[in-house]
């Protein structure tokens, strides 16, 4: 699959040496996929803005917030050096999606929207024409390390259906077996954390990737 994007998910990573676990990785992925959990939206703590700062790549963060009040943390994230910012449709308020949308934008940064496992398409369908990238879970999110959820497939299938040109990223569970499923249903960005992070050769588990 020539045009595959790999993130590895730094929720997998040895947090004691985050950066020359980015470093082992780069040569080879398009990017770095950070989860940030509040405690509230997900039952799980992590990391912020001031951790992100820290870190370089040459290649690209692609910032998951999995938070309340998503809008607060846009502009630190930014500053911190995002280049790509989700949120989930479950966490805007009412009617703020499309402000959200147009502030991670117009700081520079693709804008992504994210759908829990059991939320359906019809939450984001209004968006679809607005965002840079759609992000499906297929696991609940809060945790790595998740089986994944194949029920999440007819989901990416029906947005690759309705948008040829949409770049669908999914996230959850995904090893050299589950990729193959979500890559023929459609999706063409793959996030992955512990099966990455928990190969022994990162070179050859993000080629296995590849197909
Ligand atoms: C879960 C996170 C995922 C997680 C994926 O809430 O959003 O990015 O790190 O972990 P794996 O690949 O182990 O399922
Ligand atoms: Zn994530």
């Amino acid at each position: 699959m020539p045009n595959l994007q790999i993130f590895p998910s730094l929720l997998s990573a040895d947090f004691g040496k985050l950066q020359s676990e980015i470093d082992r990785f780069e040569p080879y992925v398009e990017g770095f996929h950070f989860d940030v959990m509040d405690g509230h939206f997900v039952p799980n703590l992590t990391m912020g803005a001031p951790v992100l700062k820290s870190l370089h790549t040459k290649t690209l963060f692609d910032v998951h917030l999995m938070v309340e009040h998503p809008e607060e943390y846009v502009e630190d994230f930014q500053k911190a050096g995002a280049k790509m910012i989700s949120f989930h449709v479950e966490a805007a308020k009412e009617n703020s999606s499309n402000a959200l949308i147009q502030q991670i934008q117009n700081l520079g940064m693709k804008a992504g929207i994210v759908l829990k496992p059991k939320t359906p398409c019809s939450e984001v369908e209004s968006f679809l024409d607005a965002i840079d990238f759609v992000m499906i879970m297929s696991v609940e999110p809060g945790y790595s390390g998740q089986k994944f959820m194949p029920e999440v497939l007819p989901k990416i299938r029906e947005i690759r259906e309705k948008y040829p040109e949409m770049d669908i990223e999914v996230d959850g569970g995904i090893n050299d077996e589950t990729v193959r499923e979500v890559v023929e249903a459609g999706a063409n960005m793959i996030v992955s954390a512990s099966y990455l992070f928990g190969a022994k050769n990162g070179e050859e588990a993000v080629r296995s990737l590849r197909l």
